[in-house]
């Protein structure tokens, strides 16, 4: 395959996420032979900075991920910077002139990448401002990358589509989710699909539960202004937690195809009971952290917290009415400054008809298969088998699939891969505008009934993991959450 050419203009460069994801990522994209020479990255900002302080922040960025300095200085001479601010229509005149210099300088074939890393607020602003200018009526493609929060329910969603919409066409939007660029949730799909054991038992007669867990030992670090006005649902059920049920719950495409894979995903989360038929109380938990062993409550991160109601932490039972999924829990759970960093996926199945081996008739160890998302990425079976020796005693065994560091590469950051695809037009792993309306359908009457609510916070301690609700959440069904060990 060709290898790709495009300006990356990114709205936002002088920020926390150019810095910390961004940039790195394209850096290893030209290391690793992924982008050769046609690319040129244009960062903007209202800061009055140079082309040179812009590439010392970026050289920066690299921290110790830098083979030489020679190597250095030729990436970042393709790194340009158009102070901008973004309601001035002015200012994108200066920025049309420099990407068709750029252009001709780098034989990029006119195809731009208008990458919006910044608050959402702006991204209706940025488009129509990028459609006055003609700077979206390139020589080459025009695709617009935007990261999330989309919206912070429905209504606004459904505003801020429209906006961007007005400007773009669909093909031409890649809505970012970092989970589904990550290795293991694309596994997920090769798994299920790639193998004939799995897939004819992945359904309600052979599935007992499927456990989501996406915890963080981090509290909400110096993105409390941001967070609190989210929370845990809006930060990362509506999005990245709802992304992996989907994964797990669709039904196979029919090919690999964007359209296929995405409308198998839109039908599973059309098919999610909706919270308004169970109400919130039995099947979603909400914390907030308070003291603990690893910390200071959130109500004391910051004093506009003090009297916070936001919830750092999420439990959930969601249903998924349809033939194959019917009576099978899906249980996820995320939240901030809890035990550990996890990103970890448990598939409980059903037990065998009845115990031969144990003595106590009672115990149960069923099969698991568990998908390691993060730290460690790969996939463990739960199995049992005799001991060795006399009698038939039998023991819990694991078989064991480590993905980390093979032949000692790193699996690419989901970053790389995402902005690897964007530019080659892959839209696979990006949510269509039908998937986030859908997520946001099914979270925002959670969110309403909660909002008439006064919880009782703080209810978990930062370094547990979670409330005892959440563990009473799975009780009540007769499961239990499997420990998060390191497998
Ligand atoms: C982001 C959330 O989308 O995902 C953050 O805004 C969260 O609050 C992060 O910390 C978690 O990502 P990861 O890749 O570390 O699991």
């Amino acid at each position: 395959q060709q290898r790709p050419k495009a300006v990356i203009v990114i709205f936002g460069a002088t920020g926390d996420l150019a810095k910390r994801k961004l940039f790195p990522s394209i850096y290893r994209l030209v290391q690793n032979g992924k982008i050769g020479e046609d690319f040129a990255v244009v960062g903007t900002g209202r800061r009055q900075w140079t082309n040179d302080v812009f590439r010392e922040n970026v050289k920066k960025s690299l921290g110790s991920n830098i083979s030489s300095h020679a190597d250095l200085d030729t990436f970042t001479s393709h790194f340009f910077y158009h102070p901008l601010d973004v309601s001035e229509p002015s200012s994108y005149l200066g920025l049309e002139a420099l990407l068709h210099e750029l252009e001709g300088y780098y034989k990029t074939g006119g195809n731009r990448i208008f990458y919006l890393a910044m608050a959402p607020d702006f991204f209706g602003i940025i488009a129509n401002n990028l459609k006055a200018s003609g700077l979206k009526d390139a020589a080459g493609w025009t695709r617009l990358v935007i990261e999330k929060p989309f919206g912070n329910d429905l209504p606004s969603a459904k505003a801020l589509n429209k906006e961007i919409r007005a400007v773009f066409d669909e093909e031409q939007i890649y809505r970012i989710d970092h989970y589904l660029g990550k290795e293991m949730v694309q596994n997920i799909e090769v798994i299920r699909f790639a193998n004939g054991i799995f897939e004819h038992l992945w359904n309600n007669r052979f599935i007992s539960n499927v456990q989501i867990t996406s915890s963080e030992s981090l509290g909400v670090e110096d993105r409390s202004r941001y967070y609190d006005n989210s929370g845990a649902v809006r930060d990362m059920v509506q999005n990245h937690m709802l992304q992996m049920v989907a994964l797990l719950a669709m039904e196979p495409p029919i090919n690999l195809t964007t359209e296929e894979i995405r409308s198998e995903k839109v039908k599973v989360l059309r098919a999610l009971r909706q919270m308004e038929v169970n109400g919130v109380d039995d099947y979603f938990v909400r914390g907030q952290y308070g003291d603990g062993e690893t910390g200071i409550g959130y109500r004391k991160e910051a004093p506009q917290l003090s009297a916070s109601k936001t919830e750092t932490f999420v439990a959930g039972k969601i249903m998924i009415d349809n033939y194959r999924w019917a009576g099978v829990p899906f249980y996820i759970r995320t939240g901030k400054r809890m035990a550990k960093k996890s990103i970890k996926i448990v598939v409980e199945f059903k037990d065998i008809p009845m115990n031969l081996y144990y003595k106590n008739k009672q115990e149960k160890h069923p099969n698991l298969l568990v998908i390691n998302i993060q730290p460690n990425e790969g996939i463990t079976l739960y199995l049992n088998a005799k001991k060795a020796g006399a009698g038939t005693d039998v023991k819990p065994i694991k078989l064991a699939y480590n993905n980390n560091g093979i032949n000692g590469i790193n699996t690419p950051e989901a970053y790389e891969k995402l902005i690897y695809d964007c530019m080659i037009g892959d839209m696979t792993n990006f949510t269509h505008w039908n998937e986030v309306a859908q997520s946001w359908s099914f979270v925002d009457p959670i969110l309403k009934l909660w909002e008439s609510d006064q919880p009782d916070f703080p209810n978990y301690a930062a370094g547990s993991m979670g409330p005892l609700e959440a563990d009473k959440l799975l009780e009540k069904d007769g499961f239990h959450w499997w420990p998060i060990v390191e497998d």
